[in-house]
């Protein structure tokens, strides 16, 4: 028996040395250039599908809604098509010798299924390029893409591209950042049916706080995250001042019901549920320019803040905890009737 283990030992060792020899001498081929042997691709592929596949075992989709769509197109142009292309920017030459070329997604998307594409777009594909999602805290954001992918075939480039808020990012001049901020962050205000905030209207305090935070990563987001990627934290100081100066009035309005529902609670909070007065900190005169405004923001963007903040993962600027204190009490009824009220609310 003990000399069966030793001999074990010493092949295991040969082995390993003569693996190293092989590496060193430099004929294992790493060139992209000349391709995989076909027997190599399916092989790398099956192992790519098989880990994805087992990884994605009991994931569940969220519904998917309307409001996914234009954050996660806004994105896809930013963070994904200068790889895979879209319809309106063909894949870059320089990416499509790359081992293995991104594929171009309107066609591979059905071969996935939701759970599969959400474990891809989360956590990337190791030795593929296909880098892993900016915040690994987001998971509504990795599924708002996957809601996106799911639409993404049947999309053709007008459409594409009114969902996108079409832009262009990567130039340095200050114009052209404000507009690519604005592809999303429409300045004729928001679209009630989305998850991107208004930036009109708030104090250039929280706006700056807001942009270091995404910048920083304490307020986790992918999406934000590489809106920002290109910029300095001069450009953040005059894009937070840029967009407190502007201001835009919209026209608002939901089910009555769960507005009055929601008024009750925004001013006088729920002592027996421990749910603080939201109007002793926002929306209100003489409160600290580090409270943001609700009055006008989206339904969508509110309660899906609420819920991050509920979970205890929105992050944000230096007084973010104690919205964490104030939004841990409130159910999912609470966090529909208060945005229904802070949608409704007039902005002065
Ligand atoms: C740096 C280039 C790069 C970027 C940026 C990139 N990808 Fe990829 N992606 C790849 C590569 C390479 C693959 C692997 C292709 C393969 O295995 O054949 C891939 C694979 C995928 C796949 C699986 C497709 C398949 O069937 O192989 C999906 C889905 C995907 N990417 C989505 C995205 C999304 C969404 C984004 C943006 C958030 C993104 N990618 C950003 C390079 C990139
Ligand atoms: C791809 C779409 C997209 C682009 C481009 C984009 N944003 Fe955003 N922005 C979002 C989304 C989505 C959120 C909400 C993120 C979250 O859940 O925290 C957001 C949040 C914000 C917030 C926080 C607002 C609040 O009420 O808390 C600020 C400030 C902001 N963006 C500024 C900018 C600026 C400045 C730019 C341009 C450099 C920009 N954004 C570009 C989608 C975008
Ligand atoms: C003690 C003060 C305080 C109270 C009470 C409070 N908040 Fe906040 N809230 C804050 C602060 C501070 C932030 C900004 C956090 C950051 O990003 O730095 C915030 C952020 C928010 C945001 C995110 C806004 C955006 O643009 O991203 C929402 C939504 C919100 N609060 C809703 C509520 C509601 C609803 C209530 C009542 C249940 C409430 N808050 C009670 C201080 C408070």
């Amino acid at each position: 028996m003990r000399i069966r283990w030793r001999r074990i030992s010493a092949g295991t060792a040969v082995l390993a040395a003569a693996g190293l020899f092989v590496a060193w001498a430099g004929i294992i081929d790493i060139r992209a250039s000349t391709g995989h042997w076909r027997i190599t691709d399916w092989f790398l592929h099956w192992v790519m599908r098989s880990s994805v596949r087992t990884a994605a075992l009991g994931g569940h989709a969220p519904r998917f809604t309307a409001a996914m769509l234009p954050l996660a197109a806004g994105h896809y142009e930013t963070g994904c098509a200068g790889c895979h292309g879209s319809p309106a920017m063909p894949r870059p030459a320089a990416v499509e010798n790359m081992l293995p070329p991104p594929p171009n997604l309107q066609h591979v998307n059905a071969t996935w299924n939701d759970a599969e594409l959400f474990e891809v777009v989360k956590h990337g594909v190791r030795y593929t390029g296909m880098p892993a999602w900016p915040s690994m805290e987001r998971d509504d954001e990795v599924w708002a893409m996957v809601a996106f992918l799911r639409e993404y075939p049947s999309l053709d480039q007008a459409a594409y591209q009114r969902l996108a808020g079409f832009s262009a990012t990567g130039s340095r001049d200050f114009d052209a950042i404000v507009k690519s901020c604005e592809g999303c962050h429409s300045p004729a205000g928001p679209d009630e049916t989305s998850l991107i905030p208004r930036l009109t209207d708030q104090s250039e305090t929280y706006l700056r706080d807001s942009l270091e935070a995404y910048a920083t990563g304490k307020r986790p987001s992918g999406v934000m995250k590489v809106a920002l990627s290109q910029t300095s934290s001069e450009d953040r100081k005059k894009l937070a001042s840029y967009f407190a100066s502007q201001s835009v009035v919209t026209e608002t309005g939901g089910p009555s019901g769960m507005i009055s529902r929601g008024k009750v609670l925004a001013e006088r909070g729920d002592r027996t549920r421990g749910v603080a007065a939201c109007a002793a900190c926002h929306d209100a005169a003489g409160v600290n320019e580090a409270y943001p405004r609700l009055a006008g923001q989206p339904v969508p963007y509110i309660e899906n803040q609420l819920g991050l903040f509920r979970r205890g993962n929105r992050g944000g600027g230096a007084y973010a905890d104690v919205m964490t204190r104030a939004a841990a009490g409130l159910s999912d009824e609470d966090i529909q009737a208060l945005a229904a009220y802070y949608e409704a609310l007039p902005q002065d």
